[in-house]
């Protein structure tokens, strides 16, 4: 482990590739002073996220989880005038500042934050999408990637962040409910003919964890 190597590579990828945003810096800004917690992804995970998106020319993207609305703001700006992002979030507070952070970054249009329970959200929601991030509460994960297959165009992809949790993913044993969470995701998608997937560590600013990327056939 060498988080501080790790924050200085991820500095280096960042100010060599990803430029200033405004709205992204604000929203990570505000989003602090309303005090969230600092759980957004990266600034080049985001990235990855907005390129994915726009690799697959999407204009309906679902997020599971919005927080302040950081990947929301990555996500909504892979998207044409005319596209959606919608993005659940459990915590009011937390849409609050999302909205706002969406709003002032100009997305206001393209994005819209629904609050509850994402598991009640998305048996309303109406798809297709072009691609779906997972990124709430762990032990739902599976429950989350089902719904996404269902939502989620042939062609599209799904991406669900915190699969690697520093490793502890291996410990069949383990009873810790996020790790729990990850490895009921893994069955899930082994009994799933409708995806093919892959999944990849990673280590930067947020330390040791890694995403999963599906693929629906
Ligand atoms: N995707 C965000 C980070 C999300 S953090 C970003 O990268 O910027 C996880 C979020 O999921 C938190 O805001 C939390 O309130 C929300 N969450 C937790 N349980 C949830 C649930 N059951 N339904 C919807 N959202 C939930
Ligand atoms: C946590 C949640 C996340 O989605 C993440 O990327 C990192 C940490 C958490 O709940 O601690
Ligand atoms: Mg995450």
């Amino acid at each position: 482990m060498n988080q501080e190597l790790w924050n200085e590579v991820d500095r280096y990828f960042e100010d060599s590739l990803l430029g200033r945003d405004d709205g992204l810096a604000q929203a990570l800004a505000a989003s602090a002073d309303a005090g969230l917690p600092a759980i957004a992804v990266s600034p080049t995970q985001g990235k990855m996220l907005h390129l994915f998106a726009r690799m697959l020319g999407a204009r309906r993207v679902l997020e599971v989880g919005t927080l302040g609305g950081y990947s929301a703001i990555w996500l909504a700006r892979a998207l044409p005038a005319d596209g959606k992002l919608v993005s659940l979030e459990i915590d009011p507070k937390h849409a609050d500042v999302a909205r706002k952070n969406l709003a002032r970054a100009g997305l206001g249009g393209v994005a819209e934050v629904r609050v509850g329970p994402a598991l009640e959200s998305l048996r309303s929601i109406e798809g297709p999408f072009d691609f779906v991030f997972i990124d709430a509460d762990k032990p739902n994960n599976a429950n989350y990637f089902r719904a996404a297959v269902d939502l989620v165009r042939a062609g599209g992809a799904i991406v669900v962040d915190n699969i690697a949790r520093s490793g502890k993913v291996v410990d069949e044993a383990s009873t810790d409910a996020n790790v729990r969470g990850v490895r009921e995701l893994m069955t899930a998608i082994a009994n799933e003919p409708r995806v093919t997937a892959t999944a990849i560590q990673t280590v930067g600013a947020k330390g040791y964890d890694g995403f999963l990327l599906a693929m629906k056939r």
